[in-house]
């Protein structure tokens, strides 16, 4: 028996996926350009919501990252993140861990500290006004290369007290964790936690990879695990969360149909699994659209949407000590 959307809305929910840059609404993408002085390559908010219509996970980052250049002051970062800590509490989100892609921004000669900064002040002012306790996660973009990455990390820990942990994101393919195990290291000798993307378009090798070389305690997305039994076993043995996010699967062509989804197979396996929104500005909708939208696809339950969003609550970096 699928559950009725509004008591979706009434559990308590944890985000652990969601790239802030991706909760950039077209409303707003407009409003900055507007704000700064920059030409958006398309005539009205309509138009460019109609470009939002992709075949795989490299459509949507050349769109991703086009629309991060009206993201230029320290205000801009702010308001972004705040118009983002508002809608998830509408979503009944109590727990953020919020990506963002700092070399997006510093290749286009904006500071680093302009970024955490503005995302900082945001995500603080949250818990006092929101009720939502968030942290930032850097990600590094896979498909720069390991020195880049080096450099990033850098320029971050001289804002080390700002955010929480790393992780990997951009085009997967071609770009194994592998790539990454230098900078990984020393995040962790930084007492920084780890996640990366693994297993969204790549293989799942790269999911060992990434739980094996990169030391990550959770995975982004995940699905293809699904294809080696032993590494479901492993997922399974350790509880490494999967962070898994059903609509922007369904937007980016991971799977033809939500009702082709793994999240059911994933839970009869014995898996941590928490849902998320990833970029819900692009993918057609927030957390609380994710839990409706798989919940009806596979018809779960009361019981097992509650049990999908206390989760988010477990594997959330507030609730496991580093190890
Ligand atoms: N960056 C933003 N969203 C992403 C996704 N779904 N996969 C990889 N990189 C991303
Ligand atoms: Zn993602």
């Amino acid at each position: 028996m699928a559950m009725p959307g509004d008591a979706v809305d009434a559990l308590a929910k944890a985000e652990l996926h969601i790239h802030i840059e991706g909760s950039l609404e077209p409303e707003l993408a407009f409003a900055l350009a507007r704000r700064n002085g920059v030409d958006l390559p398309y005539g009205s908010v309509e138009e460019l919501r109609r470009a939002y219509s992709f075949t795989r996970l490299q459509d949507f980052l050349d769109i991703y990252y086009q629309g991060m250049s009206v993201l230029r002051t320290e205000q801009d970062f702010h308001d972004l993140a705040w118009a983002y800590l508002e809608r998830a509490r509408a979503d009944n989100v109590r727990h953020a861990e919020i990506f963002f892609d700092p070399q997006g921004h510093t290749a286009r000669g904006i500071p680093f500290a302009t970024v955490i900064d503005g995302l900082h002040r945001a995500i603080r002012a949250a818990a006092g006004k929101l009720g939502i306790e968030a942290s930032l996660i850097m990600c590094f973009l896979r498909h720069l290369d390991e020195a880049d990455a080096e450099r990033t990390l850098d320029l971050a820990l001289a804002h080390r007290e700002k955010f929480i942990g790393v992780g990997l994101d951009s085009s997967e393919v071609g770009h194994p964790p592998a790539k990454f195990r230098n900078v990984f290291r020393r995040a962790r000798e930084e007492g920084l936690r780890l996640v990366a993307h693994a297993g969204e378009e790549g293989p799942p090798e790269y999911v060992w990879e990434a739980i094996d070389i990169l030391g990550v305690e959770r995975i982004d997305h995940g699905n293809r695990a699904m294809e080696d039994r032993a590494l479901v076993a492993r997922l399974a043995r350790d509880q490494i969360p999967l962070t898994l996010c059903p609509l922007s699967n369904l937007r980016l062509c991971v799977v033809r149909d939500l009702a082709e989804h793994p999240l059911r197979r994933m839970m009869e396996d014995g898996l941590l699994v928490t849902v998320n929104s990833d970029d819900p500005a692009y993918f057609g909708g927030y957390i609380g659209d994710n839990f409706r939208a798989i919940g009806k696809a596979l018809d779960l339950g009361a019981s097992e949407l509650a049990a999908i969003a206390r989760n988010g609550f477990r594997a959330s970096f507030a609730a496991r000590p580093a190890g």
